[in-house]
């Protein structure tokens, strides 16, 4: 495993302010079929089981780094959260954990996975059917709707396979929702995935580089500093031995993966 770091304080210029008011406008300008399809194709990959991205235990990344930023008083905030066992673990960390996931079917199989949390529906909000337990909301629904109108604003956002999920032509729009819910001074902890060859058009998961992540966030205007805390070069290292093999086979290679601390200014 290699480290290295990556590190750059961001000064916003008038421009990038312009474009962040661009782009909030332009979000208005998808079409619902568009938003409809997109999510259909992972409706898809849960009902035949195809959700191979799920992994049995804490993601090695936030058990390792989840400490530095996430304390008792901590709001968490999931995206495309799936049924990941992060966000039970996130809850004996944080105060209160927030997932957001847009296929139903994820957000059933995290509930009936994880009967201690005793989850049950409540009254939908903002478009997003809501789910409540102790400690953690799931909200079913598209996470382009998502802002602070529907659960406020987040001291963390834990991202794992989901920047990578979506088409690199959705991630500007991403990156606008997370900069909406992230209260001054928050933090986003990121894995980006590279697959090999610099093959950036193949996915999910989608190729997240280093230039890719830098050319993303530099020029927003809430953003403090960009940080890449650690680099492995191969993303899959914990997996069995035949398990790598095929991953490897699958990706054409090795995928290599940064961690990345990304922070909001304080004010
Ligand atoms: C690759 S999986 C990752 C799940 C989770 N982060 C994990 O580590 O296990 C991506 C998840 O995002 C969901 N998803 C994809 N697009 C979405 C969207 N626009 N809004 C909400 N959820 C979405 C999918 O249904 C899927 O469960």
């Amino acid at each position: 495993m290699q480290c290295y770091r990556t590190y750059r304080v961001l000064a916003p210029t008038a421009a990038a302010a312009a474009a962040f008011v661009l782009s909030k406008n332009t979000r208005s300008l998808r079409t619902q079929s568009e938003e409809v399809g997109a999510l259909d194709s992972w409706k898809k990959r849960w009902d035949t089981g195809m959700t191979r991205w799920h992994q049995p235990d804490v993601y090695w990344a936030l058990e390792k780094y989840g400490d530095d930023f996430i304390h008792k008083e901590s709001r968490v905030l999931v995206p495309l959260c799936g049924k990941t066992v992060d966000l039970a673990y996130l809850t004996t960390k944080a105060k209160e954990v927030i997932g957001v996931e847009g296929v139903l079917q994820g957000v059933q199989e995290f509930m009936q996975e994880n009967p201690n949390l005793q989850m049950e529906a409540v009254e939908s909000k903002n478009g997003f059917d809501c789910f409540r337990g102790e400690k953690i909301w799931l909200l079913c629904g598209n996470f382009f709707h998502f802002g602070p109108v529907v659960a406020g604003k987040f001291d963390v956002v834990w991202d794992r396979a989901a920047m990578v999920a979506i088409k690199p032509s959705d991630r500007e729009e991403y990156v606008q929702v997370l900069g909406s819910v992230l209260k001054p001074g928050g933090v986003l902890l990121l894995s980006g995935y590279i697959r090999p060859n610099s093959e950036t058009t193949l996915g999910p998961p989608f190729t997240l580089n280093r230039d890719q992540v830098l050319h993303l966030f530099e020029h927003q205007p809430w953003i403090a500093s960009v940080e890449c805390i650690e680099s492995v070069s191969d993303a899959f290292f914990n997996e069995a031995w035949y398990k790598r093999l095929i991953l490897r086979w699958r990706f054409g290679g090795v995928v290599s993966e940064d961690i990345w601390v990304i922070r909001s200014k304080v004010q």
